[in-house]
């Protein structure tokens, strides 16, 4: 639905974005919702793209919730470009934006969150204490409020995958959750709204995490290395960067449980997925990434 212009639709408000979701439902239209946090670069205009060919109106919601930022993490830096996402949105067809202010999804008050257990400690959550939560609380409330047939999620946010899955099955939600391949630069680095925040030394740097990725894979696949040596050999990749500041994680997970398996029995996991994956500081920016495998 777009104006004469050829202005994207915007829509604040939930109660607005709720009547219109309910036109679309009485002209028998289906509707996917793509959720993010703005900034937007092609990995978010790939998901944008699916669910414009697979339903017949998409919903993108650009919201930085708070929620889901610590304490001393970048929510008040953390990149708004609402004019170039207007643009880039406005390419593709059928697309309706939902951008809520704050005291619209939080109004004073609000006093419910979902806490989706053990799973969002693992990977990033040992390191973002109550990101999982806050998530699981904005993507509920964004498919309670739309309730699409379909919502689109990148695998570069692996984790964040499993949980919303978890979340929309335990809570019952007829959604189905999609997900798609992570969008990358030339040189293999996983797009992200952060990568904003890296000078040129670092940008060099960043390329290090699929590199070892990657490395990781080759080797695991040709069998010169076992789930034993992922984290040594991912670790000694990415140590050959001067701007790598800390390496949170580099391992081989349970692509389920995300449970670290590097001192399984390799045996355990013939013929089945794992995830390689990895979080790590460069400069002062958090970047992470993943490669979901077969042994
Ligand atoms: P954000 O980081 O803006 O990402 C929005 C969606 O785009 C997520 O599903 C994410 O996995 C996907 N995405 C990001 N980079 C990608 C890439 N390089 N390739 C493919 N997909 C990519 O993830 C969030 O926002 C938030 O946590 C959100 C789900 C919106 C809840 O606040």
């Amino acid at each position: 639905m777009q104006n004469q212009q050829n202005q994207i639709e915007t829509i604040r408000m939930p109660s607005i974005i709720r009547e219109t979701i309910k036109i679309f439902r009485q002209r028998g239209k289906t509707v996917g919702l793509v959720p993010t946090m703005g900034a937007l670069h092609n990995g978010h205009l790939a998901l944008v793209r699916r669910s414009s060919i697979e339903n017949d109106a998409t919903i993108v919601s650009i919201f930085v919730n708070p929620l889901q930022f610590g304490a001393n993490e970048d929510f008040a830096k953390y990149p708004r470009n609402i004019s170039d996402d207007k643009d880039k949105l406005k390419e593709i067809g059928n697309v309706v934006l939902f951008m809520p202010d704050d005291m619209l999804m939080y109004p004073k008050g609000y006093s419910t969150y979902i806490d989706i257990g053990e799973i969002g400690t693992r990977l990033c959550g040992k390191y973002r204490p109550g990101h999982f939560n806050g998530v699981a609380t904005v993507v509920c409330k964004l498919l309670n409020l739309i309730k699409p047939d379909r919502a689109y999620f990148g695998l570069k946010d692996y984790q964040q995958i499993v949980i919303i899955k978890k979340l929309v099955n335990e809570l019952n939600m007829d959604i189905d959750i999609l997900t798609a391949q992570t969008v990358r630069e030339y040189d293999g680095l996983a797009m992200s709204s952060r990568n904003a925040y890296l000078n040129s030394e670092e940008r060099k740097d960043a390329q290090l995490i699929y590199k070892a990725l990657k490395t990781v894979e080759t080797q695991l696949l040709d069998k010169s290395i076992t789930p034993a040596d992922v984290q040594s050999l991912m670790e000694s990749t990415l140590r050959t960067g001067s701007h790598v500041k800390e390496i949170q994680y580099a391992s081989i997970f349970d692509h389920e449980t995300l449970i670290d398996i590097s001192t399984s029995n390799v045996n355990n996991y013939k013929g089945k997925k794992v995830l390689l994956a990895a979080a790590v500081i460069i400069g002062s920016t958090r970047l992470i990434d993943n490669l979901l495998i077969e042994l």
